[in-house]
């Protein structure tokens, strides 16, 4: 063995190189708080080594991006670990920074000789906040591609080349698919070199000048090896396991610990008609983000450019600054008042997207006319950022399973996967089209993700055609509250005059009779059960409904009696045929004829093709109202990958096709 490495050393001189490396004297001895260079070395080689990995399964375009993410956490092998550890390690580089810095201006490292040396750090620094802004891109989901959005929209606002630059980033006029294959270039390749390049010089340096340590009286100096090592090494262990239990938090929490569900988040597929209510960028940007707030219009730029400059050349300045005792003094102050800023901005945009959840009751609304008050644009911001996250995990989850369904992803990409899904589809369609006057919600937060209305005024859908949504309906207290048709014109309307007067001579089991009746009308796939127990109650309540003389028939078309033309026909009431009627032409004679108040007819029947909805797209919104949430294969020539016919093998997943 001996003679062996004697042979190396001869033709390397590796020994040599060893004792430099090691015997690097330390005045005053070893310390904890030296650790922070060598911990952030360390977790940067992590993100080489997982990024490396991640980087044989990803496949950099807009349509195979998500699908390629989705792989690695859900099926590839630890894949969920790889992507884990690196997303988190991303974010301990960043506090490592922030300590690094603090210790560096605090020990003075950052004066004569070294000032290049530190200048050559804060490179170091905005590399690495470079590789967190692209790396956050990269999934190819909602939350990325609008937080996204929004930072390379702030680069427009530089003065003179904005408008060239954000080209250059963003690959053209459109951000878009040029944008993930330049973001992965610079984050894979452009930025690591340019980091490890700059790291090398910064650690030849740093050797140059030895560490920046007063000699002390009682504590002898030291070598590198063996205790400073030893602390360095303890200290990278530590940012590991903190790292990994990151990684398994999310999955103790909500108690599923399967694989998919552990470690970093991946939302829906990017799709760029689909506005995402909670863009926000990573914890560690978000200072900025609250900057940029109280810089409105005009003044943005001074928020996303003038600022950050400022700080960033302030930085720049400070080992002139600090020549002096009081220069010194100066920067230390400064540097915690900026990270103790940052902190304090970071605690701030949490607690304004939080605000809805520290005050249960929302602020009243302002008067007619005036504009809405402070608080309660601060306070439906907050409901709306809240829903959005809630949503996108609904959204996530359907994806999920909707990859299962279909057994991969079509070739099209991960977008044609809602395109046939009310889950997906029929809500976002409602969401742009009906929620403007309808809303659709409930009381219970743990519950559904309500969609609010932005000016309430038809009648919330939520449960449409339900036993309890028409036992509302024919509640004397109810029918004429906004819930129902209080902001319509029918408030003053027959039916609340006949629910009001004459339905009250009705006995309490008539009514209930009745509501189970007309429910059953609507088959919902969730009232299945109810309605196959209570068939004898339904068959008594389709009586007094067909009743002409005293009942529903007096006005309605019902089951069996009545006929069309002076109300809504309850024939069929709910069911998604009724629905689907009633939203592509409200103002048929089977629907709510000349009385029909705001809604628009979406697929006028004589000219399908200037309706504002298709009838495909009709059927999801009403299959979504009807709670239908049933996963289905799309027909053979929508699904992708499909397999040859006969066998039911599931498609190979995405990195495995050749
Ligand atoms: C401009 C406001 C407006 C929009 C937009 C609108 N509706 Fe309506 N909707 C109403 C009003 C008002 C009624 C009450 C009946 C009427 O006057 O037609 C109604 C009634 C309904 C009803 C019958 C339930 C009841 O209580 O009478 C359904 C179902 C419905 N809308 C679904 C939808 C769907 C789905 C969309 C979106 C595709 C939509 N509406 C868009 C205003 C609107
Ligand atoms: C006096 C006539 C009259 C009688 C009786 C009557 N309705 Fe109505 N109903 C109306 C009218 C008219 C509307 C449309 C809203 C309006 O303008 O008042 C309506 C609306 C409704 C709607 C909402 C339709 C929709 O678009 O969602 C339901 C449900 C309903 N009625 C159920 C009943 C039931 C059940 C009974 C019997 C217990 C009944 N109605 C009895 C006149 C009547």
């Amino acid at each position: 063995m001996r003679a062996l490495l004697d042979w190396l050393d001869d033709r390397t001189g590796h020994r040599e190189i060893l004792r430099e490396f090691l015997y690097e004297n330390i005045p005053g001895g070893s310390r904890w708080r030296f650790v922070t260079g060598s911990a952030l070395v360390f977790a940067f080689v992590t993100q080489v080594v997982t990024g490396l990995f991640l980087t044989m399964a990803y496949s950099p375009s807009a349509q195979t991006a998500w699908e390629s993410v989705h792989y690695i956490q859900h099926e590839m092998q630890g894949g969920w670990l790889l992507r884990g550890v690196h997303h988190f390690m991303a974010q301990a580089m960043v506090v490592l920074l922030a300590l690094h810095l603090l210790q560096v201006v605090i020990d003075g490292a950052y004066l004569a000789p070294r000032e290049v040396n530190f200048w050559l750090g804060l490179v170091l620094m905005q590399l690495t906040l470079g590789l967190a802004l692209t790396g956050y891109l990269l999934p190819w989901d909602q939350k990325g591609y609008w937080a996204t959005s929004v930072a390379t929209n702030l680069m427009s606002l530089v003065p003179l080349i904005g408008t060239e630059l954000q080209q250059l980033v963003v690959g053209g006029s459109a951000y878009g698919h040029h944008t993930l294959t330049r973001f992965f270039a610079l984050h894979a390749v452009v930025l690591p070199m340019l980091l490890v390049g700059t790291l090398l010089i910064h650690l030849a340096l740093f050797r140059r000048h030895g560490i920046t340590a007063r000699k002390s009286a009682v504590r002898p100096d030291e070598y590198f090896w063996p205790q400073q090592v030893l602390k360095d090494a303890v200290a990278s262990l530590l940012v590991l396991a903190i790292v990994v239990v990151c990684v398994l938090l999310p999955g103790y929490l909500s108690g599923n610990m399967s694989g998919g569900h552990l470690g970093a988040e991946l939302g829906a597929p990017a799709d760029p008609s689909e506005q995402y209510a909670a863009a926000r960028p990573e914890w560690y940007f978000l200072f900025l983000f609250q900057v940029l707030k109280y810089f409105e219009g005009s003044w943005e730029v001074v928020g996303a450019v003038v600022i950050p400059g400022v700080v960033v050349t302030l930085m720049f300045w400070m080992p002139l600054i600090g020549r002096t005792k009081a220069g010194h003094a100066i920067n230390v102050v400064f540097m915690l008042a900026l990270i103790g800023g940052a902190g304090a901005l970071t605690c701030l945009a949490v607690y304004d997207d939080y605000y809805a959840a520290f005050h249960p009751q929302p602020p009243p609304a302002a008067a007619k006319g005036e504009p809405p008050t402070r608080e309660s644009i601060r306070y439906n911001n907050s409901r709306d950022y809240l829903l959005g996250v809630r949503e996108a995990r609904l959204e996530a989850e359907r994806f999920n399973a909707l990859v299962e369904t279909y057994g991969g992803v079509p070739k099209e990409g991960a977008n044609a996967l809602g395109r046939n899904d009310p889950v997906i589809r029929g809500r976002r369609l409602f969401k742009r089209n009906c929620a403007s006057c309808h809303p659709w919600v409930h009381g219970d937060p743990e519950g559904e993700v309500i969609i609010p209305s932005g000016d309430p005024s038809a009648p919330n859908l939520h449960r449409f055609a339900s036993r309890e949504w028409i036992k509302g309906l024919l509640d004397a207290d109810r029918i004429a509250s906004d819930e129902y048709l209080g902001k319509t014109k029918h408030a003053k309307g027959d039916m609340v005059d006949f629910v009001t007067g004459d339905f009250q001579d009705f006995k309490p089991e008539e009514v209930a009779n009745i509501v189970k009746a007309l429910s059953a009308e609507a088959a919902l796939p969730y009232q299945q059960k109810e309605d196959a127990a209570d068939s004898e109650a339904i068959a008594a309540g389709r009586k007094l409904i067909d009743d002409d003389s005293t009942g529903c028939a007096v006005c309605h078309e019902t089951r069996d009696a009545g006929s069309v033309g002076d109300a809504p026909s309850l024939k069929g009431y709910g069911s998604l045929e009724w629905i689907v009627g009633m939203i592509s032409d409200p103002a048929h004679e089977r629907y709510y004829a000349k009385k029909n108040d705001r809604m628009p007819v979406f697929l006028p029947a004589d000219d399908p093709d200037r309706g504002q909805l298709s009838i495909k797209d009709i059927e999801l919104i009403a299959r979504w109202l009807r709670g239908d949430t049933s996963l289905e294969r799309p027909p053979a020539a929508e699904a992708a990958p499909s397999p040859a016919p006969g066998e039911g093998a599931p498609p190979a997943p995405p990195d495995e096709r050749s």
